[in-house]
């Protein structure tokens, strides 16, 4: 009796008729970022184009990463869930394309993504599997034109500089958000475009305000050549 009552209730469970409370996530919002090939490869440590070929001139993802309101994150959060190549085959070519490796030995992107589903990835395990944790940052990488937003506001990867503010400006009035930019420095020191973040809501569909906007550029930024 007992027993009939509860595979009664789990079945209205399933099937909807009781209203669970939103389950927490495990995490406030997403880091949807990208990265400028230009800036990545211009270091003391360069970088290896993949086998398939030198990648487009575009921003090309980084990662799309769980993070928390008070400004750290988690990370590799289920080592039982290792990443699996058969589970995304279908996203391969997109992923060469979209989310292209610089990594050396050269190589196809495999590791990349490893690394991204296993340190990533797998703290956002509460909300979708590894083919959509990937299907979805393509989709998002997608709805954001961003390097035709910059190019129409005369921001061009030309090796010249640009103020950080007139960046932020183009992204906000092309975009509707404000990104979150980081540097890094190429052998001359030089300080240059690297990694653009924008905040994505815990579910990975919408784009939100950053909760905690801090750059980490100085002023005058370089855009690199690729
Ligand atoms: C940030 O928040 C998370 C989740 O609430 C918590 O686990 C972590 O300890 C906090 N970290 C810091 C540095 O406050």
């Amino acid at each position: 009796m007992i027993a009939n009552v509860w595979s009664l209730l789990k079945l209205l469970m399933f099937q909807g008729l009781f209203t669970s409370p939103p389950q927490d996530p495990g995490f406030d919002f997403f880091y949807l970022t990208l990265q400028w090939p230009g800036a990545y490869c211009d270091t003391k440590r360069s970088c290896c184009y993949p086998t398939t070929g030198k990648p487009t001139a575009d921003f090309g993802i980084h990662g799309l990463w769980p993070n928390y309101n008070n400004g750290s994150y988690p990370s590799n959060c289920d080592p039982n869930n290792e990443f699996d190549p058969s589970e995304i085959s279908d996203l391969v070519s997109t992923l060469q394309k979209k989310w292209p490796t610089l990594s050396c030995p050269s190589n196809e992107g495999y590791k990349f993504w490893e690394h991204e589903w296993e340190k990533h990835g797998t703290c956002s395990e509460s909300v979708m599997d590894q083919h959509g944790y990937f299907e979805k940052t393509l989709a998002l990488r997608d709805r954001i034109n961003l390097l035709q937003i910059l190019t129409d506001a005369g921001i061009e990867p030309n090796d010249e500089f640009y103020e950080l503010k007139d960046i932020k400006n183009a992204i906000e009035e092309g975009f509707g958000f404000t990104p979150v930019i980081h540097c890094n420095r190429d052998p001359e020191k030089n300080r240059q475009l690297h990694e653009i973040f924008f905040c994505v809501d815990t579910s990975a569909t919408e784009f939100i305000n950053c909760p905690r906007p801090r750059d980490g550029c100085p002023s005058h930024i370089q855009f690199a050549k690729f």
